[in-house]
């Protein structure tokens, strides 16, 4: 496995309640909503890198079976912890790799992918006909400014940005009524500390291909002087902005 398996292994969550921010969501389109107009009591659902299971298990609604998958087993065994607290019974979570799922042929209804990789083939076989899949994914401007700053980061160097590149990939897979919509958020941190705990949490200013390459700095350091200019630039009465953007996108397989 490579340093991306690493990096969330050691981060062993995706829990964001302790950073303090606010946000301004200036797209209305939010995935739990599609999920639950589309989810009924005898769904079969697949969460795809599910994290520590946070989402799953607060945002899911209950359906006949819901199985979350992640290749991170520190992310698998955080989730089954979760779910214990959360004393859900219709969710498992199982380690897999989103690239080499072994989940059975024509089995889900609808197949949730939220801030992870997919391969839409693999996902297009696993769902029953008119299945659907509802994804969300961070694209190459997310951060823009900061990763620029920085000269680097999650798709920086990318020549095409990731939304089209699983926008064609899900087309190119078979899947019908195909709708990409981008997603623009605004994030105000409050503090330094508040912005610093999310850059050093997620892979923002990491891209993975690069890492073994970079010879002065750690997996996740940030240089504290390109921080503070940021800072300085961005710094707005509801706190300190940054200018998030996300795509979504619904697909159906539909067999004739
Ligand atoms: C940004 S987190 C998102 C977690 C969750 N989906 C959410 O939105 O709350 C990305 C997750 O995808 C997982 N992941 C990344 N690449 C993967 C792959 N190839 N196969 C399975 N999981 C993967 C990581 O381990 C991590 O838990």
């Amino acid at each position: 496995m490579g340093t991306e398996h690493d990096f969330y292994n050691n981060i062993k969550n995706w829990d964001f309640s302790k950073i303090q921010y606010e946000k301004d969501t200036l797209t209305d389109w939010d995935m739990y909503d599609i999920l639950r107009k589309n989810a009924t009591s005898n769904s079969r659902a697949l969460d795809l890198g599910t994290g520590g299971g946070e989402n799953v298990i607060k945002k899911f609604p209950d359906c006949l079976e819901i199985l979350a998958t992640d290749f991170s087993e520190e992310m698998v065994k955080t989730a089954n912890e979760n779910l214990v607290k959360s004393k859900r019974k219709n969710i498992t979570f199982k380690v897999m790799d989103n690239l080499n799922m072994n989940t059975p042929d024509d089995y889900f209804d609808i197949v949730v992918a939220r801030h992870t990789c997919i391969d839409a083939k693999q996902i297009y076989k696993t769902l029953k006909n008119n299945g659907m899949l509802i994804l969300r994914g961070v694209d190459k401007l997310d951060c823009w400014q900061l990763k620029r700053m920085f000269k680097r980061g999650q798709a920086y160097n990318d020549s095409l940005p990731i939304s089209l590149i699983d926008y064609e990939n899900i087309l190119d897979a078979g899947f019908k009524e195909v709708e990409l919509v981008p997603i623009h958020v605004r994030e105000y941190y409050k503090t330094k500390e508040d912005l610093l705990a999310l850059l050093l949490k997620t892979p923002i200013l990491n891209d993975f291909s690069e890492i073994e390459e970079n010879t002065n700095l750690g997996d996740n350091e940030i240089e504290p002087d390109i921080l503070d200019r940021y800072i300085k630039e961005n710094t707005t009465e509801k706190g300190i902005l940054l200018i998030r953007r996300y795509y979504g996108i619904v697909a159906k397989k539909t067999v004739i």
